[in-house]
């Protein structure tokens, strides 16, 4: 274990996967961001439109990626060293739409979203149907990076949860061979791994095949959430078994990694019950690198060591920025292990840990120096 007031000073990083949603919200989630020494962004298109075409036009009731930037950027992410934006992939992406994005200069990235398979994803069409249109042999050619909600859609119950298989082993057993088959250039970014056979995909894919892994899925599993129902802890992918978590952590704290990097999808919802259900997302704004911090030592790193230190800012700092060929930043943020108590806020959002417990207050082990 880490010893206690250990500091770890680390380059500003890059959160490439997480939501700031639409409205009044936007300004205090990129808020949260920053205090968590955020460079940059990957703002994820499930918005309310999605983001699903370039520029402005009355065509498409769809917000244009022209928009949303405009829109991070007004709620304060002007100041921040990048904002990507993928573009939602719907009914309605075209090739053409690829081509001109990245001739504008405004497209690096594209979300696949499993039709309904979570919030935000009722736009989204089969895979299959991106293997035979020609939207993902545009994005081969431009080099647009697909970033993929490894999930199928519309399973039988039996198979979207169960003892032997489940929705995300399903994507990567029999779809996403598929689309590097067709498109073996193609870059990937399989988004939120929760499982071994998704772990283990990536690792035998090309260089071009990456992953983003979150705290969540780093420190929890399926029993976490079904204890007491917390529901809080209900994002999707679903958490899943130990034997997943350990590949999760294995993946993640290996020397050399290369390929797994830091995506919090840190996913506010201000109202998570509904009327049958439950929104699926876990808030971790403000607190991601904490979290992360946490779950290398429960894979049984001492951040305090060389080797710690250099797996968890390969994760945390390196790999993703490399990836999109982003700038590491020189400005620096300071992580300490000293206890840090996390009180609820009064805007509604909860931050996860806060959402696992019946106090008003919890105690994260790490926190974010503020000088
Ligand atoms: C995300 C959200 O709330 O937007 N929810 C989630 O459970 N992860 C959508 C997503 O990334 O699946
Ligand atoms: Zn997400």
């Amino acid at each position: 274990m880490t010893p206690e007031g250990y500091k770890l000073e680390l380059p500003k990083w890059y959160d490439l996967h997480a939501h700031f949603r639409q409205g009044n919200m936007m300004s205090t989630l990129i808020a949260d961001h920053k205090t968590m020494g955020c460079a940059g962004i990957l703002a994820m298109p499930n918005t309310a439109p999605p983001v699903a075409k370039i520029e402005e036009s009355k065509d498409l009731p769809y917000w244009s990626l022209e928009t949303y930037h405009a829109m991070l950027e007004e709620a304060g992410a002007g100041d921040m060293e990048t904002v990507i934006v993928p573009l939602y992939l719907t009914k309605d992406t075209t090739p053409a739409m690829i081509e001109a994005g990245k001739k504008k200069g405004l497209l690096k990235a594209v979300k696949y979203y499993p039709p309904h398979g979570t919030t935000g994803a009722d736009f989204g069409r089969p895979l299959s149907e991106y293997i035979e249109n020609g939207v993902f042999a545009a994005m081969q050619e431009a080099g647009v990076v697909l970033c993929m909600h490894g999930e199928e859609h519309n399973l039988a119950s039996e198979g979207y949860f169960g003892r032997e298989t489940n929705a995300e082993e399903y994507f990567y057993m029999e779809r996403a061979p598929r689309v590097l088959e067709a498109y073996p250039n193609l870059k990937v970014v399989c988004e939120h791994l929760t499982t071994k056979v998704g772990v283990e995909f990536v690792k035998q894919a090309g260089v071009n095949v990456t992953a983003t892994i979150t705290p969540q899925h780093l420190l929890y599993t399926i029993g976490d959430l079904l204890q007491g129902l917390k529901y809080y802890l209900y994002c999707l992918p679903l958490l899943k078994f130990e034997e997943d978590r350990q590949a999760l952590r294995g993946a993640v704290t290996a020397v050399g990694n290369a390929k797994f990097f830091a995506g919090t999808d840190s996913a506010p919802h201000t109202e998570k019950m509904t009327r049958c259900g439950c929104a699926a997302g876990c808030y971790t704004g403000g607190i991601a690198p904490q979290l992360y911090a946490q779950g290398f030592e429960a894979a049984g790193m001492d951040l305090s060591t060389d080797e710690g230190l250099a797996s968890f800012e390969q994760f945390l700092c390196r790999v993703g920025p490399a990836f999109y060929d982003l700038r590491i930043p020189k400005e620096c943020f300071k992580l300490e292990k000293t206890p840090h108590i996390l009180r609820s806020r009064s805007d509604g959002i909860v931050q996860l840990p806060l959402g696992l417990s019946q106090e008003e207050e919890t105690t994260l082990p790490w926190s974010v120096c503020s000088t």
